[in-house]
């Protein structure tokens, strides 16, 4: 039900060192299509994406390009910010971690964790992956690399530790009291099995490079990027200051969506720091699988990355949309490849939906006057496709509370099916010479089916649905979820004439 709750989606922030890939759009995708969903639904919508700037990594590649780091960072987060922009995101915000207000947060939490005796300063001996900005124990490696494959350096330096031990049981009971916090069900077994086997105090600051937030009465130190970077989720609602509006508003977050590879850090590391610190520990985290390209892992070395503009300006955005969320079980590793691509765009979008509309907007164009047809009584198969189409939203908002993004498209593509099914049972183009007022019941039932759908693609097909809903003259109040039930179209509304939505792509025969 459609009740102005606050609703806080968050990517993770990028780092800078890179250009945006497919993992990236992947990602910032999945959360708009979940923040359209929820602000159509009526929720209050917080959503936040934005560039993680600090560290080794960066500060590398910052001198690799001849410039200043933050001059870098300037440079790459741009990019980032153009990708939302070319994706049709509609985050909220956008935040850098090189900005005032979040240097400023994570030195205030730094400060309640030392006041609360939850930091330390001792020293780090140990490897370090500076591409995973992460520390590993020599039991971790596997052939003297990190077990993701990084290489790694032997670290020896004065560090402060957060006492992450003696937060092991307090996890395992707040995942046990919350059993939707970690999704996947198999990332969640990861993670509690991780924790089981005990943790061990984190360094969380770092003196041999200087690109980081500064401890706080101690400069010599930067902190652990990972300690900053999970910092922005609260920074950007205003923290250090807990009154303002938006953290009472949007904290705890409601969903951290997160790749495989950064669960730890989210599922672990963030609520053990929020816990210590007396903060709320965010609602959710679930994680989506790592995408390959045509079967191989995409790796920059192989140089198979995937350029999501370059997806953008071959296949068209919403197409790109639309397929990234399709293909792949949200939470499972999916492949992307051409053939599924252009087989996803043709059969889906230009056969089923755009086929539908084409021959359903035409005949009323034709043969209805070019109005909104009147229903006359309603046969069971008018009133089971019906059904059908008003059953969605509530299963749509099951799958999404499940994060089965592709599930609900699936279910919106069922409909679509079933009305391709009902026009060639019940043929209007015949009863056109028999029944004109069972002709115009026909294409009305399939008009507010239509509606229907128009509404409920416009979380992964925002410019699409709106070219859905223009043909059904359907005015820009009349387009949001509670619309389906509160504002059907009236008999004898003038419709436009019908223009291709999803145009199909041609391939050359082989
Ligand atoms: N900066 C950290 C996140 C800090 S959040 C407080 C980081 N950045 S990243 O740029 O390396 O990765 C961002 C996201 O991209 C991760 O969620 C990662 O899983 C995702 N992907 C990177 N490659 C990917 C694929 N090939 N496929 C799908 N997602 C992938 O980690």
């Amino acid at each position: 039900m459609p009740d102005g709750r606050p609703f806080y989606i968050t990517t993770p922030i990028y780092y800078v060192n890179d250009k945006p890939h497919i993992g990236h759009a992947y990602t910032t995708l999945a959360c708009d299509v979940m923040a359209r969903f929820m602000r159509l639904d009526g929720r209050r919508v917080h959503f936040l994406t934005g560039t993680d700037e600090h560290g080794q990594k960066v500060e590398k590649s910052a001198a690799a390009a001849g410039l200043a780091p933050l001059e870098f960072c300037d440079q790459v987060s741009e990019h980032f910010r153009e990708l939302a922009r070319a994706l049709n995101v509609s985050n909220d915000d956008f935040i850098r971690t090189t900005e005032k207000r979040h240097i400023e947060s994570c030195q205030a939490l730094w400060q309640r964790l030392v006041e609360r005796g939850e930091i330390y300063l001792g020293s780090y001996a140990g490897w370090y992956s500076v591409r995973d900005e992460t520390f590993y124990t020599e039991g971790d490696l596997v052939d003297g690399k990190a077990p993701t494959g990084a290489p790694v350096e032997w670290v020896e330096e004065p560090s402060y530790f957060f006492r992450l031990s003696a937060w092991g049981d307090r996890l395992l009971e707040f995942y046990d009291k919350n059993p939707g916090f970690i999704g996947p069900d198999s990332r969640r077994n990861e993670v509690v099995s991780f924790v089981k086997s005990g943790l061990r105090d984190l360094s969380v600051s770092r003196t041999s490079f200087r690109w980081g937030v500064p401890v706080p009465n101690d400069p010599a130190h930067v902190m652990y990027v990972w300690l900053d970077a999970l910092t922005n989720y609260i920074t950007a609602l205003g923290y250090p200051d807990m009154e303002s509006e938006a953290y009472k508003t949007f904290w705890p977050a409601d969903f951290h969506v997160v790749g495989k590879d950064i669960v730890r850090f989210h599922a672990v590391y963030w609520p053990a720091f929020l816990m210590a610190a007396e903060l709320d520990p965010p609602k959710a985290v679930f994680a989506h699988g790592w995408w390959t390209n045509e079967g191989q892992k995409i790796s920059k070395s192989l140089g198979n990355t995937i350029d999501p503009f370059d997806l953008i300006e071959t296949y068209g955005l919403d197409q790109t949309r639309y397929f990234l969320l399709r293909e792949v079980p949200f939470g499972q590793d999916g492949d992307f490849s051409q053939k599924a691509m252009i087989n996803r765009i043709n059969a889906d979008l230009a056969n089923n939906l755009g086929n539908l509309m084409q021959r359903v907007l035409s005949q009323v164009q034709k043969n209805c006057g070019a109005a909104m047809p009147a229903l006359g009584a309603l046969t069971a198969e008018d009133e089971a496709l019906l059904g059908q189409a008003r059953a969605l939203l509530p299963s749509l908002r099951t799958a999404m509370e499940k994060y089965e993004l592709h599930q609900a498209l699936a279910q919106i593509w069922a409909v679509s099916d079933a009305a391709n099914l009902y026009i060639d049972q019940q043929a209007p183009w015949t009863l056109k010479k028999t029944d004109m007022v069972r002709m115009a019941t026909v294409l009305g039932v399939l008009v507010e089916v239509i509606r229907i759908l128009g509404i409920l693609v416009q979380p992964v097909m925002p410019a699409s649905g709106a070219k859905i809903l223009d043909q059904l003259a359907l005015p820009a109040d009349a387009r949001d979820f509670a619309a389906i039930e509160r504002s059907p179209i009236a008999a004898g509304t003038p419709l436009p004439a019908p223009q291709g939505v999803f145009p199909r792509i041609e391939t050359p025969k082989a």
